[in-house]
């Protein structure tokens, strides 16, 4: 089995958007230039653009849950102004990305992990299937992780929501990608 190396940096989130370390809602980053001038003409008189992360589909999915999810007039788009949001919208949240767990809501923690109860945690609850060296490897928004520690728990480790919350801290903190500090 081929691992990768490092995560896609599919959900970007500063972390003033959270509340003690944790989010309960996406927060998408805002492009930048003809795919914001398209969305900001476009998408956001009615709500925020977070929600996009909450999929994970092709040109053609993106095109049908657009339509689906408004009525006649509501969101509709010239030709060129379609092929840029969905060419972004399928790069940016594609098949290969990982959705934001929508199902999954965060527990309040109110104490957290020093390093020997992190990596006794991840002993016991992640080396069953693959060495700590793949995780080490990684950087990640406390978002980011979170989403990978659900999918890891979806693919059988076993971790309570309190204790997936208090390694998504810890994470965050402390193999993060520091680009908001
Ligand atoms: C006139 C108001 C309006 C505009 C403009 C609008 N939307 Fe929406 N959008 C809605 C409403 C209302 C819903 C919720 C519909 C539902 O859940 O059935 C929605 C739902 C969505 C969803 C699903 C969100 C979720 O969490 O399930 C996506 C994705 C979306 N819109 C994208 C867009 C995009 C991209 C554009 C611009 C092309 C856009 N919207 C423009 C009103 C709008
Ligand atoms: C039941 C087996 C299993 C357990 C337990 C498990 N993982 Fe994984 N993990 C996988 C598999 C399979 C992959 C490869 C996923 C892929 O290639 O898409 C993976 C990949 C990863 C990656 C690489 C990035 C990614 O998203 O593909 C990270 C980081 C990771 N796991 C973290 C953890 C952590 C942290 C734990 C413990 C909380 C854990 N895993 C427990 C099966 C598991």
């Amino acid at each position: 089995m081929k691992w990768p190396l490092v995560l896609l940096p599919l959900l970007v989130a500063p972390l003033a958007a959270q509340i003690g370390g944790r989010a309960t809602r996406p927060k998408v980053q805002r492009p930048d230039g003809p795919v914001w001038e398209v969305i900001r003409k476009n998408c956001i008189a009615c709500h925020g653009i977070d929600d996009y992360a909450f999929f994970a589909l092709d040109r053609a999915g993106w095109q049908q849950l657009i339509a689906g999810k408004h009525k006649a007039g509501e969101a509709d788009l010239s030709e060129a102004d379609r092929a840029v949001l969905l060419d972004w919208l399928a790069s940016r949240f594609g098949p290969s990305t990982k959705p934001f767990p929508r199902t999954y809501i965060p527990p309040e923690i109110t104490a957290f992990f020093s390093d020997p109860e992190a990596k006794r945690l991840m002993d016991r609850a992640c080396t069953r299937c693959h060495g700590l060296e793949r995780v080490q490897g990684v950087r990640n928004s406390a978002d980011g992780w979170r989403v990978t520690l659900v999918d890891m728990r979806e693919r059988g480790a076993t971790l309570s929501d309190e204790e997936l919350e208090r390694l998504v801290e810890w994470l965050g903190r402390v193999w993060g990608t520091n680009q908001d500090k």
